[in-house]
């Protein structure tokens, strides 16, 4: 079980645009800069995320928890947005199998559908809640904050719902959210609803492998002790400030030097795999809220722009841009070497020249070939790329990939010079939401609305 980053085309002495040999000389210094960075963070209690892998007692209140659910309910439906989403959709795509919920429950072993809400949006939630036999369904509330207007305006929808239905509330519904604060876990106190916990000191976005996505993982019969063990061994490798020997540190700094010393402000995430397409944009999030920051109050803002993109299918979309666009971009590539299954291409139409040469190959081979060639045909026009390489998508490797992510997200954070752990920017728009509704405390936001130029006649088609 391996995770492998090979960086050779983000080199400026490969790859006429990479990094130069000057500036990677003189990034191993900086990032002993960055590293002693991430180590008073860690000090300082902010990098709760590290401990995960090992803290035992909060794993098992997911573990715990998905053998009193087992057999009881037929769909799992994770309310929840952003870092409250992005992970468990991305280990919903990886770790079941394609269109798991249309499966029959033999197929599925007897664990439920998955689904996840992580938008407001009536069209989908009307949908979904009409056809859901409510007596067979658990809702998993998830707010770090236990706050979020969409999550509880979802959440209310359905507590009428199963209230309605004469369901047990206390059965139907488990809040994942902070130990102590916020009014999800009010309510669960009051109401005896039971709470998983995100540890005050893991952000939404570093939460996955809290119960925010160890409880649906656990509640689908993934493997949680190896998405942690994937998780420990990654940040193992990551510990020291030695640049060569940290893959998380070569990532963020090889990532840092092309935004800030070649342009390359646009940094995408292009999975070969169809399991990982949404870790990419799971990475998104993670890389630009952490990432696009003021630096000091009042400047122009810093930070990389991520994109994610899907091996092959983008080759015939985003990838025209890619190679002749601006050359504004990074593109790292995620490959898989065992994709578990394969296909072998049958030898027909072998007198057709467009069709002939396919016969006999795999389609495992064709994804591997096309990612080596969209690497190699990038590097030719002077486009920096590198490829994750991972054995196989696994919960090991994917437990990996998150920690390893996350661990350069930090340090990225240090680079940048920006507090990778919060998001102030979502704020202002929010409180004018809550102004707009008509929230209490949101009168100093109404105001400020209110002053706001409102659209103009003049300027509308
Ligand atoms: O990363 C973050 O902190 C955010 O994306 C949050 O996850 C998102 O805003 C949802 O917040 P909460 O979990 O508090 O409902």
């Amino acid at each position: 079980m391996t995770l492998r980053i090979d960086y050779t085309n983000m080199m400026g002495d490969v790859v006429e645009g990479g990094v130069s040999a000057a500036d990677w000389t003189a990034a191993s210094d900086t990032f002993r800069k960055a590293h002693a960075g991430f180590e008073r963070r860690r000090a300082a209690g902010e990098l709760g995320f590290l401990r995960l892998p090992t803290d035992e007692a909060l794993h098992k209140q997911s573990t715990e928890y998905a053998v009193l659910a087992h057999g009881h309910f037929d769909d799992v439906v994770v309310l929840g947005i952003g870092g409250s989403a992005l992970g468990p959709i991305a280990l919903r795509t990886a770790l079941l199998e394609p269109a798991w919920n249309t499966l029959t429950p033999d197929e599925r072993g007897g664990r439920p559908r998955m689904h996840v809400l992580d938008n407001v949006d009536p069209y989908t939630i009307a949908a979904l809640l009409a056809r859901l036999p409510l007596g067979r369904t658990l809702f998993v509330v998830t707010s770090k904050s236990g706050g979020t207007a969409e999550t509880m305006a979802q959440y209310l929808i359905v507590l009428d719902r199963l209230k309605r239905a004469g369901a047990d509330i206390k059965r139907h519904i488990v809040f994942v959210t902070d130990p102590v604060n916020g009014a999800l876990r009010t309510i669960a106190n009051q109401e005896g609803i039971p709470a998983l916990d995100i540890p005050p000191d893991v952000g939404g976005r570093f939460s996955v492998l809290t119960p925010v996505g160890m409880l649906p993982a656990a509640l689908l019969g993934m493997d949680t002790n190896q998405l942690l063990a994937g998780a420990r061994d990654i940040a193992l490798r990551c510990k020291g400030d030695d640049l060569a020997q940290n893959p998380a540190g070569v990532f963020a700094m090889l990532q840092y030097l092309a935004d800030t010393k070649r342009g390359r402000h646009i940094q995408v995430l292009m999975p070969y795999s169809d399991r990982l397409r949404d870790v990419a944009d799971w990475f998104v999030q993670l890389w630009a809220e952490s990432l696009g920051k003021h630096r000091t109050e009042g400047d122009a803002g810093v930070g990389p722009t991520p994109f994610g993109a899907l091996g092959a299918t983008d080759q015939h979309s985003k990838v025209q841009l890619f190679m002749e666009g601006p050359p504004d971009k990074t593109v790292t590539f995620i490959s898989v070497a065992d994709g578990g299954v394969d296909v072998t291409i049958p030898k027909l139409h072998s007198d057709v020249k467009e069709l002939g040469y396919l016969g006999g190959h795999r389609l495992g081979e064709l994804l591997s070939i096309e990612q080596r060639a969209t690497a190699g045909a990038l590097a030719r026009r002077g486009r920096p790329n590198m490829t994750i390489h991972v054995d196989k998508v696994d919960a090991w490797h994917l437990g990996a990939l998150f920690m390893i992510l996350e661990i350069a997200t930090v340090y990225a954070g240090e680079l940048y010079g920006v507090n990778p752990m919060n998001q102030p920017g979502v704020e202002l728009g929010k409180q004018f939401t809550y102004a707009m509704l008509g929230r209490a405390d949101a009168e100093q936001a109404r105001q400020e609305w209110n002053l706001l130029p409102k659209p103009d006649a003049k300027y509308s088609v």
